[in-house]
């Protein structure tokens, strides 16, 4: 045995119970009580949660947006990830006409095998079509382990939107080849016409990027995708939803037995519009915007009732840059910083009664698992990979940009007291933050070849 973790309590989906982790070759090989000692390094979790690692399937590291690169590399934002209970990041490589799925993503895999320190896997963004070339190749990019592929309803200027036609083509195909597709859902026409409006009447503050895609602008697109997915009988996963009508039409789906899955973010779950309005507003400026106060009611509704499948971040940071938008929202890019954040600021809300430990654990890691088919991750069980984090649940943290370990001058989540921190996070068995300090290395990092859905 290589390690082993004794005394704690593990934390599953499902069950809290007390037992002993043995772990060789960067697998879980037994669970249960007084396991042999025989193992190199054996770790006392005595009073301590040992949970699955979060798995976060939304971020963009190093992705060229909104007029520059997200600033958090690979190295970077995975060093940051290790340092936040994540142990498996999922991003977004961009498509662009003229090329493939594969080719882009290959990009992307070579860097990461140099650079990131924890697993990855990737969705796919899917920007055109070439002449139905891409809906071919969907099926050997499934056959490659990538089963999930993006659309954007927005981003018209940027290149990026699909339309409803493209967007019923990606659905079909991805039913047919056993993947599933996530959306991005807003109405960019909306967007575009308000914008004009405010430019033209001199608004230019970060409270008119919220007012420029408000609520009804979301809840339109979000209906628009659930309409064609039940239609065409597809599955569909809804990225980073943050208003509260598009969100009960998504539970109304489920309802009536479609597949469709809901992700939201820990920003929409603690800010809202109103942070549009202090002084350092630019820096909340992501898409789509926080909503109001009902909006996050909702959310917070359904993580607790469990009609929210998971909690992801859409980690797209981006530094000093938010500057360039100091008195013009529309020249902010977008995205917000989060990685680090996700897993701690969850499992502060089990430690403060609002969800069950168990129930953070499945948003953030179990969930994540099936619905994306990370065979070998997802839950403490043996056989699956040894990503474990240990949590302290006596241990209050304050977030600062100075002790957060991205690539960054600020921090939306600046001064936000957690009840509880993880103090050790175990990559396939091998430690790689302990106590707020990173330990562990570019190129540890393996790409997660995913298998299709398993919920
Ligand atoms: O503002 C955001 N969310 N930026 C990242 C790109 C996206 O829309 O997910
Ligand atoms: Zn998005
Ligand atoms: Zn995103």
């Amino acid at each position: 045995m290589d390690l082993l973790i004794k005394n704690g309590t593990i934390i599953s989906s499902t069950e809290t119970y007390k037992a002993d982790i043995a772990v060789k070759d960067g697998k879980i090989v037994a669970i249960g009580t007084q396991l042999p000692e025989t193992a190199k390094t054996i770790v006392d979790a005595k009073g301590k949660l040992v949970l699955p690692g979060a798995i976060d399937v939304h971020t963009h590291l190093a992705m060229p947006f909104g007029g520059t690169v997200s600033a958090d590399s690979y190295m970077t934002g995975t060093r940051a990830a290790a340092c936040g209970g994540v142990t498996t990041v999922f991003d977004y490589p961009v498509q662009r006409k003229g090329n493939g799925i594969m080719s882009t993503i290959n990009e992307k895999k070579a860097i990461c095998e140099e650079e990131a320190c924890i697993d990855y896997a990737f969705h796919c963004c899917i920007t055109d079509i070439n002449d139905g070339q891409i809906i071919e190749e969907m099926a050997d990019a499934v056959a490659e382990g990538i089963t999930s592929f993006k659309c954007f309803f927005v981003y018209k200027r940027e290149g990026m939107m699909v339309d409803d036609g493209v967007f019923a083509q990606l659905l079909q195909r991805a039913k047919e080849v056993g993947a599933i597709i996530n959306l991005h859902a807003e109405n960019p026409d909306m967007i575009d016409l308000n914008v004009a409006k405010f430019k033209a009447e001199g608004k230019l503050s970060p409270w008119y990027h919220y007012l420029s895609r408000p609520e009804y602008v979301e809840a339109e697109a979000d209906k628009r995708g659930i309409h064609w997915a039940k239609n065409l009988e597809a599955p569909l996963y809804l990225v980073h939803i943050a208003d509260k009508e598009g969100l009960e039409a998504a539970i109304e789906a489920k309802k009536d037995g479609y597949d469709i899955f809901v992700e939201t973010c820990p920003q929409y779950l603690e800010f809202t519009n109103e942070d549009y309005k202090r002084e350092n507003g630019r820096n909340f400026v992501c898409q789509p915007p926080m909503k109001g106060q009902e909006s996050q009611d909702a959310l917070w509704k359904a993580i607790k009732t469990g009609a929210i499948d998971t909690v992801a971040t859409d980690h797209c940071l981006q530094s000093y840059e938010k500057d360039w938008g100091k008195d013009d929202f529309t020249k902010i890019p977008n995205g917000c910083a989060g990685v680090e954040n996700l897993y701690p600021y969850m499992l502060s809300a089990a430690n403060e009664g609002k969800i069950s430990f168990n129930r953070a654990v499945e948003l953030c890691s179990s969930n994540p698992a099936k619905i994306f088919g990370c065979a070998d991750k997802g839950s403490l069980t043996v056989g699956k990979d040894a990503d474990i984090v240990i949590y302290d649940t006596t241990k209050e943290f304050t977030i600062s940009v100075d002790n957060m370990h991205s690539e960054y001058d600020h921090t939306i989540w600046e001064g936000k007291t957690l009840k509880g921190y993880p103090v050790m996070t175990f990559s396939r068995g091998n430690l790689v933050y302990k106590e707020g300090e990173f330990l562990g290395k570019p190129g540890h990092g393996k790409f997660v070849k995913r298998v299709g859905r398993t919920v």
